[in-house]
Protein backbone atom coordinates (compact mmCIF):
# COMPACT_ATOMS: atom_id res chain seq x y z
CA UNK A 1 0.00 0.00 0.00
CA UNK A 2 1.14 3.78 -0.16
CA UNK A 3 0.53 6.25 2.23
CA UNK A 4 0.28 10.11 1.61
CA UNK A 5 0.91 12.72 3.89
CA UNK A 6 -1.10 16.36 3.26
CA UNK A 7 1.14 18.65 5.06
CA UNK A 8 1.36 22.42 5.31
CA UNK A 9 3.08 24.83 7.82
CA UNK A 10 0.29 27.45 8.21
CA UNK A 11 -3.18 27.05 9.28
CA UNK A 12 -6.21 27.84 7.35
CA UNK A 13 -4.50 27.28 3.59
CA UNK A 14 -6.35 24.29 2.58
CA UNK A 15 -4.74 21.10 3.95
CA UNK A 16 -8.22 19.67 5.04
CA UNK A 17 -9.87 20.57 1.94
CA UNK A 18 -6.81 19.03 -0.79
CA UNK A 19 -7.13 16.23 1.88
CA UNK A 20 -10.34 15.59 1.09
CA UNK A 21 -10.68 15.62 -2.48
CA UNK A 22 -7.97 13.66 -3.23
CA UNK A 23 -9.25 11.07 -1.19
CA UNK A 24 -12.33 11.40 -2.75
CA UNK A 25 -11.39 11.15 -6.49
CA UNK A 26 -8.72 8.40 -5.76
CA UNK A 27 -11.60 6.71 -3.82
CA UNK A 28 -13.12 6.16 -7.72
CA UNK A 29 -10.54 3.60 -8.44
CA UNK A 30 -8.73 2.71 -5.20
CA UNK A 31 -9.64 1.79 -1.40
CA UNK A 32 -9.14 5.23 0.36
CA UNK A 33 -8.41 5.34 4.46
CA UNK A 34 -8.50 8.75 4.69
CA UNK A 35 -6.99 9.62 8.48
CA UNK A 36 -7.99 12.78 10.20
CA UNK A 37 -5.24 13.53 12.05
CA UNK A 38 -5.70 16.90 13.14
CA UNK A 39 -7.19 17.68 16.51
CA UNK A 40 -9.75 20.53 14.47
CA UNK A 41 -11.74 17.76 13.03
CA UNK A 42 -12.45 19.60 9.88
CA UNK A 43 -12.69 16.04 7.99
CA UNK A 44 -14.64 14.40 10.84
CA UNK A 45 -16.98 17.18 11.42
CA UNK A 46 -17.51 17.01 7.58
CA UNK A 47 -18.67 13.25 8.12
CA UNK A 48 -20.46 13.44 11.31
CA UNK A 49 -17.58 11.75 13.14
CA UNK A 50 -17.51 12.75 16.91
CA UNK A 51 -15.32 10.00 18.11
CA UNK A 52 -11.88 9.56 18.12
CA UNK A 53 -9.52 5.93 17.52
CA UNK A 54 -7.36 7.27 20.35
CA UNK A 55 -9.89 8.70 22.35
CA UNK A 56 -11.60 5.10 22.18
CA UNK A 57 -8.15 3.12 23.10
CA UNK A 58 -7.73 5.46 26.00
CA UNK A 59 -11.53 5.46 27.80
CA UNK A 60 -11.11 1.38 26.94
CA UNK A 61 -14.53 1.14 25.03
CA UNK A 62 -15.55 -0.26 21.65
CA UNK A 63 -15.81 3.64 19.37
CA UNK A 64 -17.30 4.72 16.36
CA UNK A 65 -14.53 6.83 14.83
CA UNK A 66 -14.57 5.85 11.44
CA UNK A 67 -17.68 5.95 8.15
CA UNK A 68 -17.41 4.08 4.98
CA UNK A 69 -19.08 5.76 2.04
CA UNK A 70 -18.12 3.61 -0.86
CA UNK A 71 -14.72 2.80 -1.53
CA UNK A 72 -13.60 5.61 0.71
CA UNK A 73 -13.41 5.52 4.77
CA UNK A 74 -12.74 8.09 6.97
CA UNK A 75 -10.71 7.45 10.62
CA UNK A 76 -10.95 9.90 13.19
CA UNK A 77 -7.69 9.57 15.19
CA UNK A 78 -8.41 11.95 17.71
CA UNK A 79 -11.45 13.84 19.43
CA UNK A 80 -10.23 16.62 20.82
CA UNK A 81 -7.32 17.04 23.05
CA UNK A 82 -6.39 12.90 24.76
CA UNK A 83 -5.53 13.41 27.91
CA UNK A 84 -2.57 10.84 27.42
CA UNK A 85 -1.98 9.04 24.41
CA UNK A 86 -1.90 5.09 24.41
CA UNK A 87 1.63 3.55 23.93
CA UNK A 88 2.88 1.91 20.59
CA UNK A 89 1.44 -1.56 21.35
CA UNK A 90 -1.93 -0.79 22.34
CA UNK A 91 -2.75 1.79 18.93
CA UNK A 92 -0.63 -0.59 16.61
CA UNK A 93 -3.10 -3.79 16.26
CA UNK A 94 -6.27 -1.60 16.60
CA UNK A 95 -4.97 0.46 13.52
CA UNK A 96 -3.78 -2.63 11.74
CA UNK A 97 -7.23 -3.74 11.68
CA UNK A 98 -8.81 -0.54 11.10
CA UNK A 99 -6.52 -0.20 7.80
CA UNK A 100 -7.64 -3.45 6.68
CA UNK A 101 -7.25 -4.01 2.75
CA UNK A 102 -6.54 -0.29 2.11
CA UNK A 103 -4.60 0.71 -1.14
CA UNK A 104 -3.91 4.08 -0.04
CA UNK A 105 -3.86 6.15 3.27
CA UNK A 106 -3.76 9.71 3.24
CA UNK A 107 -3.16 11.71 6.73
CA UNK A 108 -4.65 14.85 6.82
CA UNK A 109 -2.32 17.14 9.30
CA UNK A 110 -2.07 19.94 11.38
CA UNK A 111 0.55 22.94 10.75
CA UNK A 112 3.01 21.39 13.07
CA UNK A 113 3.96 18.09 12.82
CA UNK A 114 3.44 16.65 16.90
CA UNK A 115 3.81 13.74 18.96
CA UNK A 116 0.30 12.64 17.63
CA UNK A 117 1.59 12.90 14.18
CA UNK A 118 4.79 10.63 15.14
CA UNK A 119 2.33 7.91 17.48
CA UNK A 120 0.68 7.76 14.12
CA UNK A 121 3.79 7.50 12.10
CA UNK A 122 5.03 4.62 14.26
CA UNK A 123 1.92 2.92 14.19
CA UNK A 124 1.54 2.68 10.21
CA UNK A 125 5.24 1.28 10.10
CA UNK A 126 4.77 -1.16 12.70
CA UNK A 127 0.73 -2.10 11.36
CA UNK A 128 2.13 -2.38 7.50
CA UNK A 129 5.42 -3.11 7.91
CA UNK A 130 6.14 -0.44 5.30
CA UNK A 131 7.69 2.94 5.80
CA UNK A 132 7.71 5.37 3.25
CA UNK A 133 6.21 8.94 2.52
CA UNK A 134 4.75 10.63 0.10
CA UNK A 135 4.01 14.23 1.29
CA UNK A 136 1.61 16.84 -0.63
CA UNK A 137 2.46 20.60 0.42
CA UNK A 138 -0.43 23.21 0.70
CA UNK A 139 0.33 26.77 0.73
CA UNK A 140 -0.90 29.83 -0.18
CA UNK A 141 0.64 32.44 -2.22
CA UNK A 142 3.07 35.10 -0.38
CA UNK A 143 4.60 34.79 2.85
CA UNK A 144 3.03 30.99 3.29
CA UNK A 145 4.34 29.69 -0.02
CA UNK A 146 8.11 31.14 0.95
CA UNK A 147 8.21 29.39 4.49
CA UNK A 148 6.92 26.19 2.68
CA UNK A 149 9.82 26.38 0.53
CA UNK A 150 12.70 27.18 3.16
CA UNK A 151 10.86 24.51 5.38
CA UNK A 152 9.79 21.32 3.61
CA UNK A 153 12.71 20.00 3.29
CA UNK A 154 13.22 19.61 6.65
CA UNK A 155 9.99 17.05 7.07
CA UNK A 156 12.00 13.82 5.53
CA UNK A 157 14.61 14.60 8.11
CA UNK A 158 11.97 14.77 11.14
CA UNK A 159 10.02 11.76 9.77
CA UNK A 160 13.44 9.83 9.85
CA UNK A 161 14.47 10.07 13.41
CA UNK A 162 10.79 8.78 14.16
CA UNK A 163 11.29 6.12 11.76
CA UNK A 164 14.99 5.30 10.99
CA UNK A 165 14.54 2.97 8.11
CA UNK A 166 11.79 5.15 5.97
CA UNK A 167 12.71 3.45 2.43
CA UNK A 168 11.54 7.29 1.03
CA UNK A 169 10.32 10.46 1.53
CA UNK A 170 9.18 11.97 -1.71
CA UNK A 171 7.34 15.55 -2.34
CA UNK A 172 4.77 13.79 -4.72
CA UNK A 173 3.50 17.83 -5.22
CA UNK A 174 3.46 21.21 -4.05
CA UNK A 175 -0.16 22.76 -3.97
CA UNK A 176 -0.55 26.50 -4.31
CA UNK A 177 -3.94 27.42 -3.08
CA UNK A 178 -6.19 30.22 -3.25
CA UNK A 179 -4.19 32.06 -5.81
CA UNK A 180 -5.77 35.62 -7.26
CA UNK A 181 -3.23 36.84 -10.30
CA UNK A 182 0.33 35.41 -10.84
CA UNK A 183 2.31 33.00 -8.34
CA UNK A 184 5.27 33.75 -10.70
CA UNK A 185 8.62 31.64 -10.65
CA UNK A 186 8.26 28.41 -8.13
CA UNK A 187 11.40 26.48 -8.19
CA UNK A 188 9.39 22.87 -7.60
CA UNK A 189 8.81 20.29 -10.24
CA UNK A 190 5.36 19.48 -9.94
CA UNK A 191 3.08 21.49 -8.45
CA UNK A 192 -0.64 22.01 -8.92
CA UNK A 193 -2.70 25.90 -8.74
CA UNK A 194 -5.41 26.70 -7.40
CA UNK A 195 -7.31 29.90 -7.66
CA UNK A 196 -9.53 31.28 -5.27
CA UNK A 197 -12.87 30.21 -5.11
CA UNK A 198 -15.14 32.18 -3.59
CA UNK A 199 -18.32 29.48 -3.00
CA UNK A 200 -15.78 27.93 -1.15
CA UNK A 201 -14.10 30.13 1.32
CA UNK A 202 -17.99 31.42 1.90
CA UNK A 203 -19.80 28.46 2.26
CA UNK A 204 -17.44 25.98 2.81
CA UNK A 205 -16.35 22.45 2.19
CA UNK A 206 -18.71 19.77 1.95
CA UNK A 207 -18.86 16.00 0.92
CA UNK A 208 -20.34 16.92 -2.83
CA UNK A 209 -17.40 19.82 -3.22
CA UNK A 210 -15.71 19.52 -6.76
CA UNK A 211 -12.79 21.11 -8.14
CA UNK A 212 -10.98 20.94 -11.72
CA UNK A 213 -7.58 21.50 -10.25
CA UNK A 214 -7.49 18.57 -8.46
CA UNK A 215 -7.43 16.32 -11.22
CA UNK A 216 -3.62 17.95 -11.79
CA UNK A 217 -3.02 16.57 -8.61
CA UNK A 218 -4.45 13.13 -8.51
CA UNK A 219 -2.06 12.57 -12.21
CA UNK A 220 1.14 13.16 -9.61
CA UNK A 221 -0.52 10.68 -6.85
CA UNK A 222 -1.08 8.17 -9.87
CA UNK A 223 2.80 8.47 -10.89
CA UNK A 224 3.84 8.19 -7.23
CA UNK A 225 1.44 5.10 -6.30
CA UNK A 226 3.09 3.40 -10.08
CA UNK A 227 7.04 4.38 -8.78
CA UNK A 228 5.82 2.51 -5.60
CA UNK A 229 4.69 -0.49 -6.88
CA UNK A 230 7.56 -0.90 -9.22
CA UNK A 231 9.73 -0.14 -6.37
CA UNK A 232 11.10 3.17 -7.92
N1 LIG B 1 -9.24 27.44 -3.22
C1 LIG B 1 -9.95 27.96 -2.21
N2 LIG B 1 -10.60 29.14 -2.38
C2 LIG B 1 -11.34 29.68 -1.38
N3 LIG B 1 -11.49 29.13 -0.19
C3 LIG B 1 -10.88 27.96 0.04
C4 LIG B 1 -10.07 27.32 -0.94
N4 LIG B 1 -9.57 26.17 -0.40
C5 LIG B 1 -10.06 26.10 0.86
N5 LIG B 1 -10.84 27.17 1.13
C6 LIG B 1 -11.53 27.49 2.41
O1 LIG B 1 -10.55 27.92 3.34
C7 LIG B 1 -10.89 27.51 4.66
C8 LIG B 1 -9.73 26.73 5.25
O2 LIG B 1 -9.60 25.51 4.55
P1 LIG B 1 -9.11 24.17 5.29
O3 LIG B 1 -9.91 23.92 6.52
O4 LIG B 1 -9.06 23.10 4.25
O5 LIG B 1 -7.64 24.63 5.67
P2 LIG B 1 -6.61 23.90 6.65
O6 LIG B 1 -5.26 24.25 6.16
O7 LIG B 1 -6.94 22.46 6.74
O8 LIG B 1 -6.93 24.62 8.03
P3 LIG B 1 -6.47 24.15 9.49
O9 LIG B 1 -5.08 24.65 9.65
O10 LIG B 1 -7.45 24.83 10.41
O11 LIG B 1 -6.55 22.66 9.54
C9 LIG B 1 -12.18 26.71 4.54
O12 LIG B 1 -13.26 27.57 4.82
C10 LIG B 1 -12.21 26.30 3.05
O13 LIG B 1 -13.53 26.13 2.58
MG1 LIG C 1 -7.30 21.27 8.41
Amino acid sequence: MIRFSVLGFKGGVGKSTIAFLLAKELARKYKVLLVDRDNVNTISNLFGIRDGLINALEEERPGSYMVTIGNLRVLNLTALFPRYLPSLERIVPEYKRVIGDADILITDNPPNLDEICELEFKAYRLATGEAHCNSVFVTTPGIALRLTLTHMNEVPKILRTWVPDLAYAKLTALVINMVKGEVGDIPVERKVIIPFKNDLFYSGLRIGTELVEIDQLVKYAEEAIENNNSGK
